[in-house]
């Protein structure tokens, strides 16, 4: 193999340009010719690929976003689009490809393979850690550190105020994020899509916890069932029905997204991108390069999209414990 290429897709990770970075030069270092696709699958179909050099990977280790930027495709979705794609990566002498994101790019990738039979690694780039076949995503260290950091500041006004606050947190399909967040920023409850927490239940924990707190916050992920936090709170506000209760919203959203990576981040993304790089040269293909107790594995990407990683009990029970 002499030639590969590197894409981002699905929404941006921080921690993905380090993979970037880890990806170009381990390819170098190998004696192989690195690209980069921008706009993820888009991008391959409109065939912006471009030769990256070692130097255009500098200075990038410690930037959130992606320098190769990134899409949801929806073209990638048909067989037109992949085929056009493909013959893109033939005008360029493609070989292997490096697909760092979530799910829905190692479903496009998956599928691309099985057509066309272009090895392709993935790197697991999300915030949402929602993906089997490695303990972490990048990503996910350095939005719980930043949704923390804003769950900090809301309890001090929350404190102030003695209000209730009901903090949205992203995770459209997956609890990972409130579930840190829950636990780190010391919340009553955690609501996730994993697992279903009634009304009534959020109700009696507010009650029970108002005889010893005068504030309370309670971490809702994007995807819970209830609906967003503004829902949850409008219909928990109206069975408590009590005027002299001051309930408050907030939707973190991008905010999570943005910013430098964490130190973890950074080391997790470059192991990934080394070892996506060092599968393709020995022959892995189909497959994402994810971190399992402090060890390189190699999950197929049929395992990674249609096996879950559940949620650690032990974890919600301890935001139980730790919230009387
Ligand atoms: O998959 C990562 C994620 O951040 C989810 O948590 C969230 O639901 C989604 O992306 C938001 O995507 P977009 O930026 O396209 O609105």
């Amino acid at each position: 193999m002499k030639k590969i290429a590197v894409l981002t897709s699905g929404g941006d990770a921080p921690g993905m340009n380090a993979c970037i970075r880890a990806v170009v030069r381990t390819g170098i270092f190998h004696g192989m010719e690195m690209y980069g696709i921008m706009y993820g699958y888009d991008g391959m179909i409109n065939g912006e690929i471009q030769k990256m050099e070692s130097h255009a990977v500098s200075n990038i280790v410690q930037r959130g976003g992606t320098i190769l930027k990134s899409a949801r495709s929806e073209k990638f979705r048909t067989k037109e689009g992949r085929k056009i794609a493909y013959e893109q990566l033939q005008k360029h002498g493609i070989e292997g490809l490096v697909a760092i994101g979530g799910d829905g790019t190692f479903t496009g990738a998956k599928v691309f393979y099985e057509e066309y039979g272009i090895p392709t690694i993935g790197c697991p780039g999300t915030i949402d850690n929602d993906i089997y076949g490695t303990d972490f995503t990048i990503g996910f260290d350095t939005a719980i550190n930043t949704a923390l950091e804003a769950i900090d500041k809301i309890r001090d006004t929350a404190a102030a105020h003695d209000r209730i606050f009901f903090i949205e947190v992203m995770g459209r399909d997956s609890g990972y994020i409130a579930v840190e967040c829950g636990l780190g920023g010391g919340a009553e409850m955690v609501m996730v899509p994993e697992t279903k927490t009634t009304l009534h239940e959020v109700v009696e924990k507010l009650k029970g916890s108002r005889k010893t707190k005068t504030s309370s916050v309670i971490v809702v992920a994007e995807g819970d069932e209830e609906g967003s936090a503004a829902e949850i709170m409008e219909k928990v506000k109206n069975i408590i029905n009590d005027d002299t209760k001051d309930f408050k919203v907030t939707t973190l959203g991008h905010i999570q997204r943005g910013g430098n990576p964490t130190g973890k981040d950074r080391m997790l993304a470059s192991r990934c991108g080394m070892a996506a790089v060092e599968g393709l040269m020995n022959g892995q293909a189909n497959c994402m390069a994810g971190i399992i107790h402090d060890e390189v594995v190699y999950t197929s990407f049929e395992d990674c999209i249609t096996k879950s990683k559940p949620l650690n009990k032990d974890t919600l029970k301890l935001i139980e414990i730790l919230s009387i």
